[in-house]
């Protein structure tokens, strides 16, 4: 069974375990409280602080999943359970593995830039390469270093393609020039599932500060996104939310022929 200290995927401890100290601290004071016998009024705010610590704990671990493998948001990506498919921006593994394992006759690549910080630590393909061990599915993927605006593959080269996370954290200009390579290196009617970040109720839940974790995230613009796609000859299959994610299954176009 997985726990969350089966993975690791190198998320910061001020995301994923934050929320420990508040619990602590809370249930801490209001037992001090409690024994003491300071004000009612300040024994239920250290219980409540408390609470919302536990609350945090379970969306980030439960909710989330945040230490465990990608859960598929959607039945219609690679349904056909077959084929070849590129993890865009793949850090250490969590969506490609999670495909994997929903997908068990495929197989992947994981390219990432691996340089910078984008909250996971010592972000590396050997990393993303001991998660894939873990999850017994390290025979079926290859990671390598490439950078997601100029992708190392030849044009129609994948039946799918996923991205978590991580196009939507390129500057703005870039957006389209990932997504278009994305397009490229797919075969037509080829699948994408691309998922961003969504402050949803979970995020300011168990994120109310501003600017901090997810929270330090732009609102999405779902409209925006779908224009995007779009441009870069995508059509729409499904579009969908999961805990703190806005979600969409998209196919490239096959090009008109008749057009020319
Ligand atoms: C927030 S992490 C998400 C990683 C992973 N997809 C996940 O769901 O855990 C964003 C990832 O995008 C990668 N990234 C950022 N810019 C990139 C680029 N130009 N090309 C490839 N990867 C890039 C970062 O290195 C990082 O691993």
């Amino acid at each position: 069974m997985t726990s969350p200290f089966t993975y690791d995927f190198g998320y910061q401890w001020t995301v994923t375990w934050i929320h420990v100290i508040p619990l602590l601290l809370g249930a801490g004071a209001a037992i001090l409280g409690l024994w003491l016998g300071w004000r009612r009024s300040i024994i239920a705010m250290a219980a409540i602080f408390s609470l919302w610590g536990l609350a945090g704990l379970l969306v980030l671990h439960v909710v989330f999943g945040i230490n465990a493998p990608m859960t598929l948001p959607s039945e219609q990506f690679m349904t056909a359970n077959q084929g070849r498919f590129v993890d865009v921006g793949a850090g250490s593994g969590r969506a490609a593995i999670g495909v994997l394992r929903a997908r068990p006759n495929t197989t992947a690549t994981a390219i990432d830039i691996y340089s910078g910080f984008w909250g996971i630590e010592e972000n590396t393909p050997e990393r993303l390469m001991r998660n894939a061990r873990i999850g017994g599915v390290a025979e079926r993927i290859e990671a390598q270093t490439a950078d997601m605006r100029k992708l190392p593959f030849p044009d129609s080269s994948y039946d799918g393609a996923v991205s978590t996370y991580a196009i939507d954290h390129l500057r703005r200009d870039d957006i389209p020039i990932a997504l278009n390579e994305v397009a490229r290196v797919l075969k037509p009617n080829g699948e994408f599932l691309l998922g961003i970040v969504n402050q949803d109720f979970w995020v300011r839940l168990s994120m109310p500060i501003p600017h901090f974790g997810l929270a330090a995230h732009r609102p999405a613009d779902p409209n925006r996104w779908r224009a995007l796609l779009n441009d870069s000859g995508f059509d729409i299959v499904e579009e969908g939310t999961s805990p703190a994610t806005l979600y969409w299954v998209a196919r490239k176009r096959p090009v008109d022929v008749s057009a020319n």
